[in-house]
């Protein structure tokens, strides 16, 4: 049975990644910050992972120490909106630290736990690609998401000789806390879709950048 650990499976997305990778029958490792009763039903719940906190993504990994991790889903991630009137650097930087670092902290922490055939997924944005910028601002948001990727292609680089693939994922605009309850999808549906993308990957497909509906993403 495959085991799936899910960074930020309290809440949003990684809920729901979450509850349907265990309707699957599949070994769920819930990490999040906080826990909530939405997570009883998982196999094990870490606590107190902060994904900007390197003791608790170190003692995260600790906790993982016997486990064999087939999929790392890092989905933790923030959304503060900055403008070209209010840049704001401080928020910028927690962005970075949140979105682009976390990430990049997570993998790190837990290669070692990766062996052939593993996945990792990290749910990125499309607001990160450049190319596809077409309605500008969201300075912070958009700058960590593409620095995120530019670490996702590195880390499918590195990690290929250990057999481990990575996807770049955007899970559509979902409505969640993070929209305010706007968009086009509900959770369920991008959970999904996020979840056949995983399926789907394989080291020659690694280090691209995919939509939840299959669409491949310009960088
Ligand atoms: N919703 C969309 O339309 C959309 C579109 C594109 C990309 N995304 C990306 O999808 C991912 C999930 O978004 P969502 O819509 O599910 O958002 P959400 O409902 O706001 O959930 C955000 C999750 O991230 C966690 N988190 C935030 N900061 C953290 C930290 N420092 N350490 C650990 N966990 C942290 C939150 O935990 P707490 O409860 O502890 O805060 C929560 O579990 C994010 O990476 C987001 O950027 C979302």
């Amino acid at each position: 049975m495959p085991t799936h650990v899910v960074i930020g499976a309290n809440r949003g997305i990684g809920l729901e990644l979450a509850r349907q990778l265990h309707a699957r029958g599949e070994r769920v490792v819930a990490a999040c910050r906080t826990a909530n009763e939405a997570l009883t039903p998982f196999a094990r719940t870490l606590t107190g992972v902060d994904v900007t906190d390197d003791a608790a993504v170190a003692a995260l990994a600790d906790g993982l120490r016997d486990e064999s991790v087939d999929v790392v889903w890092v989905v933790a991630g923030v959304l503060v909106r900055t403008t070209l009137d209010a840049p704001d650097p401080a928020t910028c930087q927690r962005l970075f630290d949140v979105n682009t670092l976390g990430p990049l902290r997570v993998v790190s922490a837990l290669r070692s736990q990766l062996g052939a055939g593993a996945k990792v997924a990290l749910i990125t944005s499309r607001m990160g690609s450049l190319a596809d910028n077409d309605s500008g601002s969201h300075y912070a948001y958009r700058m960590s998401k593409a620095a995120l990727n530019a670490a996702g292609v590195s880390l499918a680089v590195d990690l290929r000789p250990a057999g481990v693939a990575v996807a770049l994922l955007h899970p559509g605009w979902v409505r969640t806390d993070m929209t305010g309850g706007r968009g086009l999808v509900d959770a369920d549906e991008s959970a999904a879709g996020l979840i056949a993308r995983v399926d789907a990957l394989t080291l020659e497909t690694s280090g691209s950048f995919w939509h939840m509906n299959g669409e491949r993403l310009p960088w």
